[in-house]
């Protein structure tokens, strides 16, 4: 029996991937984690078994709840926004479902890519899988995104892929620089990718702009968005994209073919996410805002490069000695019983990324070994 070769698009993600495959063993103190350490709120949690009780075990519509399409429509399409309506709406199997979709429908072979880094590794794998190319430009020291970069890159590129608040650093994009980047897509006619993952988790003064909301934009942006952030949903897998109707029935051909609608009662449970109380997201919010606290005291004022105050997002992105790689800083953290994740996965060389989507007590300990752990490196 011949031995098993995976095909051509699989080898070549993996060979250039960054992205992990391990997860932290049990009993470490994982600073490493994308997700909300929170339950998923209770009025959520209700409506979907009260959803699956009233029967809602059959197939959804193909893009998604028609109800649940019209409410993210109308989210979109906020005041001062372009109007939205279902046809601009694809439900998806969470924001990596989005994002597949997106990419796959919209990427042609050979396409250019232009993604600022550090960023979430996913869009680059994805651009790939398309048999892309991902262009990846480096963001500013002050980890902005560099525009001349990005419009220097952009001639003959088929789309630009953002993060905003950005997974790994913290930044939030400022309505200036959206807009400036909306001039190069217009120029270079781009696609904008927008993930916005965390745009419900952005810490005062910071405010937060939506592309939704930089006017001009509204044909060429494809807007991703998930609940699993802001409602502690990671589990449901809901996400959706926001786009031109002719690139949600492209997306949709995708999606629809290589995962069928989402889980019907999932969309149930999302609808009331989005239109029942908000408090819970703010009492997430408040807590959160306490342990970014805790991580500027114990790892503000350390030797070397300061750690910039995450502007939103639960990760703290901290520049260690350069002398080593980012691999063997979250090596050294894991041997001391910490698991964070080294920016080199995210494109992001000489800086590590931890998350504070963890309670105080455990994030205490392991920010204490991590003061240490930097102080010692900078001991010569
Ligand atoms: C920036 C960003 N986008 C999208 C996702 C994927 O979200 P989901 O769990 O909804 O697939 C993540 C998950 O970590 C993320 O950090």
């Amino acid at each position: 029996m011949t031995a098993f070769t995976s095909s051509d698009r699989v080898q070549n993600v993996l060979r250039h991937s960054l992205r992990p495959s391990t997860r932290p063993p049990a009993g470490m103190i994982s600073l490493a984690s994308g997700e909300p350490d929170f339950a998923t709120p209770e009025h959520i949690r209700t409506a979907h078994a009260e959803a699956v009780e009233a029967g809602a075990t059959h197939y959804a519509a193909w893009n998604g709840a028609p109800d649940l399409r019209e409410a993210l429509a109308g989210h979109a399409g906020g005041p001062g926004r372009p109007e939205r309506t279902a046809d601009h709406v694809l439900v998806t199997h969470g924001g990596s479902g989005a994002l597949a979709a997106t990419i796959l429908a919209c990427v042609n072979p050979g396409d250019r890519v232009v993604i600022p880094v550090p960023t979430y590794s996913l869009y680059a794998d994805l651009v790939r899988m398309a048999g892309g190319e991902p262009v990846l430009v480096p963001q500013q020291d002050d980890l902005h995104l560099d525009l001349d970069a990005v419009a220097a890159a952009a001639p003959g590129a088929r789309m630009v892929a953002v993060c905003n608040p950005c997974n790994p650093t913290g930044v939030v994009y400022s309505a200036e620089e959206l807009t400036r980047l909306r001039d190069i897509a217009d120029r270079y006619g781009l696609l904008v990718l927008a993930d916005e993952a965390y745009d419900a988790i952005v810490y005062e003064p910071e405010r937060f702009t939506s592309v939704l909301d930089i006017p001009g934009l509204a044909e060429r942006v494809l807007y991703v968005q998930t609940f699993s952030k802001t409602y502690a949903m990671t589990g449901w897998r809901c996400g959706y994209l926001v786009a031109s109707p002719d690139v949600v029935a492209a997306a949709a051909v995708i999606h629809t073919r290589m995962a069928g609608p989402l889980n019907t009662a999932v969309q149930h449970a999302a609808l009331a996410a989005l239109t029942g109380p908000q408090e819970p997201v703010r009492q997430m919010m408040d807590e959160y805002r306490e342990r970014r606290e805790l991580v500027m005291q114990l790892l503000g004022d350390l030797p070397g490069t300061p750690l910039r105050a995450p502007d939103g997002t639960f990760y703290a992105f901290v520049a260690h000695d350069p002398r080593l790689t980012s691999v063997q800083v979250a090596a050294n953290a894991r041997e001391r019983g910490v698991a964070i994740r080294p920016g080199s996965e995210f494109g992001g060389e000489g800086s590590v990324r931890l998350s504070f989507a963890t309670d105080r007590e455990t994030l205490t300990k392991g920010l204490l070994t991590l003061r240490d752990m930097f102080e010692e490196m900078a001991t010569p």
